[in-house]
């Protein structure tokens, strides 16, 4: 199938040095024991509890502070692609093209109009069907790994340097997902303030031992970010307060507070950040952004 558009070449963002670390790093983790560049999973297997808002928001607000970001979508909703305001009609070069080996991904990535420094990879409808063919495909767990790997690579012949590589999570613990997991260094997951926020969460964690089990030796939760809080209910409070309980170390200071112009931005194909850049919501995130800077992992 034909591709409708060119492909692109992310932007150099300059000396993004691994200092010499990825001779000594472990073959299996080179890409992400280099320091270079964090890849972030975004997941949650429940539906609705912002994992897209938060994926294309905290993209958006990194790109804002200097860095340079690329949201993988593994959704085949397309809803972060939506979010973006990039083209994801069926005959784009996306991430079902990545994941069965059609196309490399940087041939499958372009550059967010309204945010210089941020890219996407975009899903397509047939991203549905990726679930069924990896299946039989050998290394069928592996294929974003490989593809993020080849992107971001070496760092010495690539032209690429993405600081952060996001991927926002299908619901579900499927194929997609153990995917992004794999290529993951770290999970980021967002908690709606709402009755059962822990619910599945168990589940989740237990998926996300497996995939460390045999996949991926250095994947852990490095972030949980609080969504759709309202301050003037008892039961976001008596929420959040739970789960800071049970995850005192991932959960970030910030809440996201539930918002009208979080919830309007994706309908203008646009993210918080640039819909409504002084909102509660854009001030959020960026705050979220930040912590997540500074949360670093070793
Ligand atoms: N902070 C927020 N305030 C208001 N609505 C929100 C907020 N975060 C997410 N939403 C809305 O909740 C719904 C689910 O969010 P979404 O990010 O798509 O969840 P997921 O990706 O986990 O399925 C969407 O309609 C979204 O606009
Ligand atoms: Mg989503």
């Amino acid at each position: 199938m034909p591709s409708v558009r060119q492909s692109v070449t992310p932007r150099t963002t300059g000396e993004a040095s691994s200092g010499g670390q990825e001779a000594a790093a472990p073959r299996r983790r080179s890409t992400q024991a280099s320091g270079r560049t964090r890849v972030i999973a975004v997941a949650n297997q429940k539906g609705g509890v912002g994992k897209t808002t938060t994926a294309v928001n905290v993209a958006a607000a990194l790109a804002e502070l200097g860095t340079s970001v690329l949201l993988i979508d593994a959704d085949p909703q397309g809803n972060a692609s939506t979010a973006l305001g990039i083209d994801h009609h069926a005959d784009v070069v996306g991430t079902y093209d990545v994941l069965t080996d059609a196309a490399p991904l940087e041939s499958a990535v372009v550059e967010c109009a309204d945010v210089p420094g941020l890219w996407c990879c975009p899903a397509t409808v047939d991203l549905a069907g990726a679930e069924i063919e990896l299946v039989s495909m050998g290394g069928r767990e592996s294929q974003m790994r490989r593809a993020v790997e080849e992107l971001v690579g070496s760092g010495r012949e690539s032209k690429t340097s993405f600081e952060v590589v996001l991927l926002d999570c299908p619901p579900s613990l499927g194929l997609i997902t153990v995917n992004a997991l794999t290529a993951a260094r770290e999970v980021l997951v967002p908690i709606q303030c709402e009755y059962y926020a822990l619910e599945g969460v168990t589940q989740l964690l237990r998926s996300i031992a497996l995939v460390r089990e045999r996949y991926n030796d250095d994947l852990h939760v490095s972030a949980m970010v609080l969504t759709m809080f309202d301050g003037r209910t008892r039961l976001s409070s008596q929420v959040a307060e739970e789960v800071r309980a049970h995850f005192p170390e991932q959960v970030f200071d910030q809440t996201i507070p539930r918002s009208v112009r979080v919830s309007e931005a994706p309908s203008h194909g646009q993210t918080v950040m640039t819909y409504d850049p002084t909102s509660s919501g854009a001030l959020a995130y960026r705050a979220v952004a930040a912590e997540l800077l500074e949360r670093r992992p070793a």
